[in-house]
């Protein structure tokens, strides 16, 4: 008799990553191995990993040499680096970190049962070619009963001058609206809520896929796609990530203000709020264009909530242009920003250019920034006081089991008191009694049983 052999994996960086961690982890139950909590139990590690920012790539080399270290002790246990960094470093992460069996890349991420297979026929392994994605047919062990991710495009064939992305995660791949929608069906069967499709420039969907209109669009577009899956059963709520303002239309936002599942809200990066930074990041649209773009939203989707991600201390820029970044941000109202101080990157052409800013100006900026979003964001919230929310009930709140948390159409994160066992999946209108900048807290009105099919 054999005892049970364990797993245990570590994510780091973005909604792809995640999604495809959960690939992962329904491949290895599919091979036989159970989840452990506790790495220092598990028979097979693996880290799925991030480039995006330099202090994201350190964090998985503190992390690995912990491990590295026990495998000295415990020679069986198999070492894995997926992800962007393993992209990145490929043989060098091998030299670097000689403890480790495999070394995959995204795209590679379906095919990990083949090479742990490998692996342990005695290889170490390094799998970091362009390949066709090849559709997953393992059911992915998610994190969630409620809410899950859809990728529905891989890759991004964008060249934004900071950005490791293309280089890490290659080309775009779109999946076909069939077996999005089976995927979505099978999801709906399952009890699933609410899914978020997702795509690095998710705007992009399509554009790969065979066919075209007679006008000559695109046959496969994400507004196409979201008409396609709107009416799978059981699925109350839609969510899409990340929008490039540079090919966001207004039929897509028709789309949104049409069909009641899509939620109002929507993730448009703009990094910069100055023309001449967004030539330099060749992101492709002026803030002219952006402000545009959100004004149309809110022309048809007055209370739609806005989130976006941008970048300070980019080469070369100057705190007027940086001020421009101010503005945009003071004007908008942002629910939500991601900031970030810009970040050198191997093999982007921004990272080799001679105008780099010191580390003062860009955290000093990052504050700056940071605090005029905290601002923006408690105005934000102000408009939930004493309204009448719907909550999609996702979880117990970690901090006072009493309560249960979920998210609001516009995204706020929301608590209130109840049973988790009776309200997980349930969506409850709740009424807002206390409102801070990235979270509200209220009392449930009644709750609206959802239609099961
Ligand atoms: N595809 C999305 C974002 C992908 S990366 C888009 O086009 O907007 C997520 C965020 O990380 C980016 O929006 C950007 O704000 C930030 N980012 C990317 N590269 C960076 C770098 N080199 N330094 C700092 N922030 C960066
Ligand atoms: Fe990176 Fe630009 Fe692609 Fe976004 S669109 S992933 S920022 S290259
Ligand atoms: Fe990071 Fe790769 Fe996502 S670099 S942000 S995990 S695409």
């Amino acid at each position: 008799m054999t005892t049970k052999r364990h797993y245990h994996i570590i994510t780091f960086g973005c909604q792809m990553n995640k999604a495809d961690s959960e690939r992962m982890a329904g491949i290895l139950e599919d091979m036989g191995f159970e989840w452990s909590d506790d790495p220092n139990q598990a028979d097979v590690i693996l880290y799925n990993t991030c480039t995006i920012r330099d202090n994201a790539e350190q964090k998985v080399y503190s992390y690995l040499g912990r491990q590295a270290k026990r495998k000295q002790e415990q020679p069986d246990l198999t070492l894995i680096v997926a992800g962007c960094v393993a992209q990145q470093e490929g043989e060098a992460l091998l030299r670097r970190v000689p403890e480790l069996d495999l070394v995959m890349g995204p795209q590679h991420a379906n095919r990990l049962k083949d090479l742990l297979e490998s692996v342990f026929a005695g290889n170490q392994v390094v799998a970091t070619e362009e390949v066709h994605i090849f559709e997953d047919i393992t059911q992915p062990r998610r994190d969630s009963q409620v809410t899950a991710w859809v990728n529905i495009i891989y890759g991004c064939n964008e060249r934004c001058t900071y950005c490791v992305v293309p280089n890490v995660r290659g080309v775009e791949q779109s999946r076909t609206p069939e077996s999005i929608r089976a995927e979505i069906a099978q999801l709906g069967k399952q009890g699933y809520k609410e899914i978020t499709l997702l795509g690095q420039n998710i705007d992009a969907y399509g554009r790969d896929l065979p066919g075209s209109t007679p006008e000559g669009r695109h046959l496969h577009t994400l507004t196409d796609l979201l008409y396609y899956v709107h009416d799978v059963p059981g699925i109350e709520r839609i969510r899409f990530a990340t929008s490039h303002p540079r090919y966001f239309t207004e039929r897509l936002i028709k789309a949104c203000a049409d069909l009641p599942k899509v939620c109002e809200h929507f993730h448009i990066p703009f990094q910069s709020g100055d023309n001449e930074l967004l030539k330099a990041m060749s992101r492709g649209y002026t803030h002219e264009k952006y402000r545009r773009i959100i004004d149309t939203i809110r022309r048809y989707m007055p209370d739609a909530s806005i989130s976006a991600d941008a970048i300070v201390g980019f080469p070369g820029e100057t705190e007027e242009q940086f001020e421009n970044t101010l503005k945009l941000t003071a004007d908008i109202g942002f629910d939500m920003l991601n900031t970030a101080a810009y970040s050198p990157r191997p093999g982007t052409p921004a990272a080799l250019w001679d105008n780099q800013l010191s580390e003062e100006v860009k955290s000093d900026r990052l504050q700056r920034l940071n605090h005029l979003v905290n601002i923006k964001a408690a105005e934000r919230s102000q408009r939930y006081f004493g309204r009448i929310e719907e909550v999609l009930v996702e979880a117990q709140n970690t901090k006072d089991t009493n309560q249960v948390m979920g998210r609001t159409g516009g995204n706020r994160l929301t608590f209130f008191t109840g049973d988790i066992n009776q309200l997980q999946g349930q969506i409850v209108k709740v009424k807002i009694t206390e409102i801070r900048a990235f979270s509200l807290t209220g009392e449930p009105v009644e709750v609206r049983q959802a239609v099961t099919v």
